[in-house]
């Protein structure tokens, strides 16, 4: 069955110095039980750093967005294949971030996802509704759509997805989904993938839940079960704090 999966995004933080604090620091907290899986998407330019510090450890890196684009003249863009080579696992595609700040549609997070698959990675699909859409009861409405441009381009490769339900209200804000909330929206997921592409594939794709994650919440968020584990933002920029959570009931 699936295992749990906690995924730290560093987003835009970090530095020479304190990475090696945190990756150390990290790789000594953390032996990984059967079934539990630890990655962190750290900044690009610290992917090398990453790959140092985590080589030889159960601790999987990855980069928090990839280009859709293969190569060639897309200056300040960075390939799926690039990242590849310094040993990531997974991508970020899709984070409600790119999406709000840098204009990245549903299109362009599928050809995302389908770049990051090519290159021999896992993406971690975000996505997730803003306030004004989950008052306006659109949630389902919002997170299929972002997800379907998604399975539409990976077709059969769906299993090899991780989707991520990060509601854009909770991220950052230190508001989280309840697990009630948050497992309704899991379901919902899973439920249509069930539909369309059957039992093996829903129950093989792990969908986890990011959104003000911390060590005081995460155990109710993922004893639901269809909750698979949490994309920590804040929380896992704190070797202790993300130690915690990684410890949690992530089993
Ligand atoms: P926070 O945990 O800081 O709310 O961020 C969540 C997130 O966006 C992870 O990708």
């Amino acid at each position: 069955m699936r295992g749990k999966l906690v995924v730290g995004n560093w987003k835009m933080n970090g530095g020479l110095r304190q990475n090696d604090a945190l990756l150390g620091d990290l790789r000594a907290a953390w032996t990984a039980p059967p079934g539990r899986q630890l990655a962190v998407c750290v900044p690009y330019p610290y992917l090398w750093q990453a790959q140092a510090a985590l080589s030889g450890s159960a601790i999987a890196w990855g980069a928090q967005s990839v280009s859709e684009h293969a190569g060639g003249a897309f200056t300040g863009e960075v390939s799926a294949a690039m990242v590849a080579e310094f040993g990531c696992r997974y991508a970020i595609v899709g984070h409600s971030e790119r999406r709000a700040l840098f204009g990245e549609a549903d299109a362009a997070v599928a050809a995302k996802a389908v770049a990051a698959l090519a290159a021999g990675m896992t993406p971690i699909v975000c996505v997730g509704e803003t306030l004004g859409e989950r008052e306006a009861g659109a949630t389902e409405t919002v997170v299929l759509r972002q997800l379907d441009a998604v399975i539409a381009a990976v077709a059969m490769q769906l299993a090899a997805l991780v989707v991520a339900y990060e509601p854009v209200w909770a991220i950052g804000t230190g508001r989280t989904a309840t697990p009630e909330q948050a497992e309704a929206v899991h379901g919902a997921i899973r439920g249509a993938i069930l539909e369309r592409y059957g039992r093996d594939r829903a129950d093989a794709v792990r969908i986890i839940y990011g959104g003000s994650v911390n060590d005081e919440n995460v155990d109710s968020l993922v004893s639901k079960p269809d909750i698979d584990g949490a994309l920590v933002g804040g929380a896992s920029l704190k070797a202790d704090s993300f130690a915690r959570i990684v410890r949690a009931r992530t089993r």
